[in-house]
């Protein structure tokens, strides 16, 4: 028995209840049809919202290290050394709750360098739950990735909306440890350039704007990857984001960009590509899942912890979703207009 979203395609299984910040709990009535008027899902309502994230991060507090963190302690990694040729990279957001969920992604990150060494790690945003607190680094990003990091692998993080609840995200920023070069920034690795971006509303847009422009101008890579928080492109709780997508799309479209990562939507999709861009959800890294049901824009779509493990090539860029049991749950390629 499904309810939807008024606004996105969520769909909620009646009964299974999602946590109270949805407000399901007051819909979600038994006899409750399929589209049904009185079904309808409204809005998070941001007070249930903030009340249910606090509830949420002192459970997490409590929460002792479990033994696949124990394990991954245990186990230290030998030094990158990626494959000459190609730029391999993780992805991941929504991951700062510091519970066995998030652990157990980053020990199937950890694994996956393992088996073939990455160059860097993509933190798209909501790094640590509920309110940004630099002071839950440790059990949000030091503790999860600790053989990633032990590895000297990088991570470059961008800023979500929770993260900007404390001093605007500054904290974060400053951490060396999330590799930002400031509110908004590029890395260049190998054949992919990443631009990193804050797409919260309070971000400076214009000046952001010009940069990204510039930035996008100027490059001369051959695959050109942009990371943001917020979906433009989801079949999520948000749905599609018509007006991040005025600002963003056609300037990626226009300066050939060929993928979008983001976070947000508690859950994995990858489109199929939307005048040349795939866009990537890889929000499953460790906050509570959202159901999601795929779309005809979606090529994959999945509510499973879980993230995205990328490799470029000078013609292909192919992207492979793994799930914290470290079963695989999308793989597809992109192939670069020459
Ligand atoms: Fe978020």
């Amino acid at each position: 028995m499904l309810c939807f979203h008024s606004t996105s395609n969520l769909a909620i299984q009646a009964g299974k209840g999602l946590p109270d910040e949805q407000g399901c709990g007051a819909v979600l009535q038994r006899g409750c049809r399929l589209r049904q008027p009185g079904c309808i899902l409204p809005r998070p309502p941001v007070l249930l919202r903030r009340r249910f994230l606090q509830a949420a991060a002192g459970a997490v507090l409590a929460v002792s290290l479990g033994a696949d963190w124990a394990q991954s302690l245990a186990q230290p990694q030998p030094p990158a050394a990626p494959a000459s040729g190609r730029t391999r990279f993780l992805a991941v957001a929504d991951v700062g709750s510091g519970d066995a969920n998030q652990r157990a992604v980053g020990a199937q990150m950890a694994a996956v360098h393992r088996r073939q060494p990455v160059d860097l790690v993509l933190l798209a945003g909501d790094n640590i739950y509920p309110s940004g607190d630099i002071r839950l680094v440790g059990k949000t990003f030091e503790e999860p990735y600790a053989a990633l990091l032990a590895a000297k692998v990088p991570f470059h993080a961008v800023l979500g909306n929770h993260d900007i609840r404390t001093e605007n995200g500054n904290p974060q920023i400053a951490y060396r440890p999330y590799g930002m070069k400031g509110r908004f920034y590029s890395v260049r690795k190998g054949d992919v350039e990443f631009f990193m971006l804050d797409t919260n509303g309070n971000a400076p847009w214009s000046q952001q704007l010009s940069w990204f422009r510039s930035a996008l101008a100027s490059s001369k890579a051959p695959w050109k990857v942009v990371v943001g928080h917020h979906p433009i492109y989801s079949s999520g709780l948000y749905g599609n984001n018509p007006e991040l997508r005025a600002k963003l799309s056609s300037l990626m479209q226009r300066h050939g960009v060929q993928l979008y990562i983001n976070g947000h939507e508690h859950n994995y999709e990858r489109s199929r590509p939307i005048d040349g861009i795939t866009y990537l959800v890889v929000g499953g890294g460790g906050a509570y899942l959202r159901p999601v049901l795929p779309t005809a824009q979606s090529a994959k779509a999945v509510s499973a912890y879980s993230f995205a493990e990328l490799e470029a090539t000078d013609k292909t860029l192919t992207v492979t979703a793994w799930d914290r049991n470290g079963k695989q749950i999308d793989r597809g390629v992109l192939v670069r207009k020459p």
